[in-house]
């Protein structure tokens, strides 16, 4: 239905008159609030003119259809966790309004095992993470471990350290973890008293870095531990990355401060669904994921050098990754792969970091794109481009 001219016009007085848009001084402490990632909240950073607030769904339709209408650009956020900000902030096109969906959200939704197991260099790190390689995406349907690799102080030497923690979660009772450990994984020398059996809930409160017994009702307070100043990049891992290789890249992790890189394995029931069932493309003969990441918490930080560092350890693990297309997460939104500059995407440029994320899936969510988005009103520096009109 197309609205007519005096609809719009009215739907813009509601708008403008309505508490669900939040102008200036108040609008920064708005933008902050779902910021996941603080390099996007200085002051630098081009901010939205308005955020619009809505409290049920038409107030989304009025909103698309003010913003198509006036042709301001349009940025929607949910819970603001885009690691590059593009949920709230447009670097590529001015002015830009933010429509946030904090108010809007119900959910509906038993797991009971969680373990953390924290090794450093000295405890033969290496030698265990190698090996985590080669079984993690063959461990039991019912069992992931990830493993955490950061930096430590050894405190009587005042120097530093690796230390690798495998986090992991297991859906049964200790006994047969410990069982399926003895069985595929004795190097990490699990024992009973590193596990606690607990429901699912309770063990999303552990995952997110909460001590024990928190109580789950945290998370309606929205409270972000992580939340941080921070950079990141992801790649996927074929093979088992050779030991010399890791110890290459331990040195490169003394380079920073707060360095983090995350294995996460893949395999099991990922594994088993074709790569063209879903978007989602990282399927059969993935081993894991890997995060790299560097944060901090001081705003006068050099960005740059951050940046930097993350860019130069992607270039050092690129014998030991993915190829043609070097594969990405697109949770980990990386704008060091390609950006549409403006309106005007450039299928081709896009085809970059589109086939990264998504491989070959990338063309059909063009064909999708096209189809139900034609003229690209949704779009950010990493959206999905409409085929262009003479490839139509
Ligand atoms: C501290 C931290 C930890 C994280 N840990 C993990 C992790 O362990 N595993 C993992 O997979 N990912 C992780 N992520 C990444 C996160 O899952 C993704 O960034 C995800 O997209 C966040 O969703 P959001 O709603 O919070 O993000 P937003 O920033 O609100 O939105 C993300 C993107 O979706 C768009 N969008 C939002 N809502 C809608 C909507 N209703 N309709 C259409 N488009 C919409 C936004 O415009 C934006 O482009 C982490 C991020 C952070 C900051
Ligand atoms: C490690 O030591 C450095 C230098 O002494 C100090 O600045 C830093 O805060 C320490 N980090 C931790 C996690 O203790
Ligand atoms: C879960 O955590 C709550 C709050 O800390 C606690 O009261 C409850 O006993 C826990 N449940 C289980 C199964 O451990
Ligand atoms: C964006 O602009 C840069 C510099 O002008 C150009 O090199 C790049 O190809 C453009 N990217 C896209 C996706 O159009
Ligand atoms: C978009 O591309 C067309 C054709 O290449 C060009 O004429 C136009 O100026 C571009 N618009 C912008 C905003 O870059």
């Amino acid at each position: 239905m197309v609205p007519s001219r005096s609809s719009i016009l009215s739907i813009l007085v509601v708008l403008l008159l309505s508490p669900f848009i939040v102008s200036l001084p108040i609008q920064d402490s708005v933008v902050q609030s779902s910021a996941q990632n603080l390099r996007f909240t200085l002051p630098s950073v081009p901010k939205p003119e308005f955020i619009f607030t809505p409290l049920q769904e038409s107030h989304i339709q009025a909103v698309v259809i003010c913003s198509k209408q006036l042709g301001i650009h349009l940025r929607v956020r949910s819970g603001g966790h885009d690691f590059e900000g593009l949920s709230y902030v447009s670097e590529i096109e001015k002015p830009f309004i933010v429509v946030d969906l904090a108010k809007l959200r119900s959910i509906s939704v038993d797991v009971k095992h969680n373990s953390a197991w924290v090794q450093t260099l000295e405890q033969g790190a290496t030698k265990i993470l190698y090996r985590w390689q080669e079984i993690a995406d063959k461990l039991d349907e019912d069992l992931f471990i990830r493993v955490l690799i950061q930096t430590a102080n050894v405190t009587s030497q005042g120097k530093r350290t690796i230390a690798t923690s495998y986090n992991s979660l297991f859906l049964g009772d200790a006994s047969r973890l410990l069982q399926i450990m003895q069985h595929s994984f004795p190097e990490l020398g699990l024992t009973r008293q590193d596990c606690i059996e607990t429901n699912w809930i309770n063990s999303t409160v552990y995952l997110a870095g909460f001590s024990n017994n928190t109580p789950p009702e945290i998370f309606l307070q929205r409270t972000n531990l992580l939340r941080a100043y921070f950079k990141g990049k992801s790649d996927y891992a074929k093979e088992p990355i050779p030991e010399k290789a890791l110890e290459g890249l331990w040195e490169k992790l003394f380079e920073v401060e707060s360095p983090t890189v995350v294995f996460t394995p893949y395999g099991g029931m990922m594994s088993q669904i074709s790569e063209s069932q879903t978007p989602f493309p990282h399927r059969k003969g993935t081993k894991f994921m890997i995060l790299y990441s560097t944060s901090w918490q001081d705003a006068r930080e050099n960005v740059a050098k951050h940046i930097d560092w993350t860019r130069m350890v992607y270039n050092y693990m690129k014998p030991y990754v993915s190829k043609n297309p070097r594969e990405a997460y697109v949770n980990y939104r990386d704008l060091d792969l390609g950006m549409n500059n403006n309106s005007n995407t450039s299928f081709v440029e896009a085809s970059v970091f589109g086939t990264k994320y998504f491989k070959d899936n990338f063309y059909r969510l063009v064909h999708v794109k096209t189809k139900v988005d034609p003229d690209n009103f949704f779009r950010h520096e990493q959206s999905i481009p409409p085929l262009p009109l003479h490839m139509r």
